[in-house]
């Protein structure tokens, strides 16, 4: 048996509303939830403001893959991007546990979507998901080079459908990839539009056993990484945001209040990808860090 905790001491004020939202709960509700560290075990110990009544037709790997990944897509969308009906959202990994979160809330709000995938099987999975998706909405991932192009063709097709003529490009990016593929993208946010950046799974190894040649890519992806002339910023008139969604655990009225609306946006379950017990916790990081899967990998404790 695994035994979990979150290991903080909560300020009376937390406490509180903690203990409010715990009338709320009875013993036996199935719920998910999120915890600063700890989670995997079998029995955890979380302030009741961090987690909500699981919707009766899910299943409990539906519930462990729904709250990191649609917390980081809402509050990325939301709270940094200020997301609202008719923006054009630029989404790498659209097919990963967030991809695909973030990808059902622009719909349920009414934004477009382009975005990226490493691997041409992952296009099929999309399609078969999202029937309201196009192919033309999704790029695979070839060159740096060749993705400026890439997006304006999507661009173009996104212009075609919903009949506007006047401007083009793209209000809200969500990149944790990062890498070479930045700069086409952030050339092509429109006036007001924002960059946020979560993560930078290009310039991570993909394996546990690195090569010299790995080795040498991390080390020239490190030294040419992305850099920004801040001179330029005002201009251009846009907004570069990062976050690490373990800021927001701090924040226990925000928290609730998104946990709130993302309840309320009635999401469908999240697509759990690839299942994993306890004991293949090796196998199953292994095939996370290879950038194969797609949807939310869930361990079983
Ligand atoms: N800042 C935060 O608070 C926060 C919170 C949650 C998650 N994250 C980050 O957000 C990203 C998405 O999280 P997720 O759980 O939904 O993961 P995910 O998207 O299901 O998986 C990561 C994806 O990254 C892409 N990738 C690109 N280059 C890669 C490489 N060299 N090695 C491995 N993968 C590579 C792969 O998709 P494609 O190749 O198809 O693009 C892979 O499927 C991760 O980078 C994670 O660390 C950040």
């Amino acid at each position: 048996m695994n035994r979990g905790g979150q290991l903080v001491k909560l300020d009376p004020r937390v406490w509180a509303l903690a203990e409010t939202h715990s009338q709320s709960f009875t013993v036996g509700d199935r719920v998910y939830g999120c915890m600063r560290f700890g989670a995997c075990a079998s029995y955890v110990n979380v302030p009741a403001h961090q987690i909500r009544k699981m919707p009766n037709n899910w299943n409990f790997s539906q519930g462990a893959a729904f709250t990191a990944q649609t917390l980081t897509s809402y509050y990325a969308l939301k709270e940094l991007g200020n997301i609202r009906s008719g923006k054009v959202v630029f989404i790498h990994s659209l097919a990963g546990g967030c991809g695909m979160q973030a990808l059902k809330i622009c719909e349920k709000l009414g934004a477009s979507v382009i975005g990226t995938v490493g691997r041409p099987e992952k296009v099929l999975k999309l399609l078969e998901r999202f029937p309201h998706l196009s192919i033309e909405q999704i790029i695979v991932r070839t060159t740096a080079k060749e993705l400026g192009g890439q997006i304006d063709t999507a661009l173009g097709y996104l212009q075609h459908k919903a009949s506007i003529v006047s401007h083009s490009g793209i209000d809200i990016v969500m990149d944790a990839v990062l890498g070479d593929w930045f700069q086409p993208v952030y050339d092509r946010l429109r006036p007001g539009g924002r960059y946020i950046v979560y993560g930078a799974a290009d310039m991570t190894p993909n394996s546990n056993k690195l090569g010299w040649n790995e080795w040498l890519r991390l080390g020239y992806q490190w030294l040419l990484r992305p850099k920004l002339d801040l001179l330029e910023v005002p201009s251009k008139n846009v907004g570069v945001m990062g976050f690490n969604l373990i800021h927001l655990l701090n924040d226990a009225e925000l928290l609730l209040l998104l946990m709130e609306e993302m309840e309320a946006l009635s999401l469908e379950p999240p697509h759990v990808g690839h299942e994993f017990e306890f004991s293949e916790l090796v196998p199953a990081l292994s095939l996370f860090r290879s950038g194969k899967t797609t949807g939310k990998v869930v361990l079983k404790v």
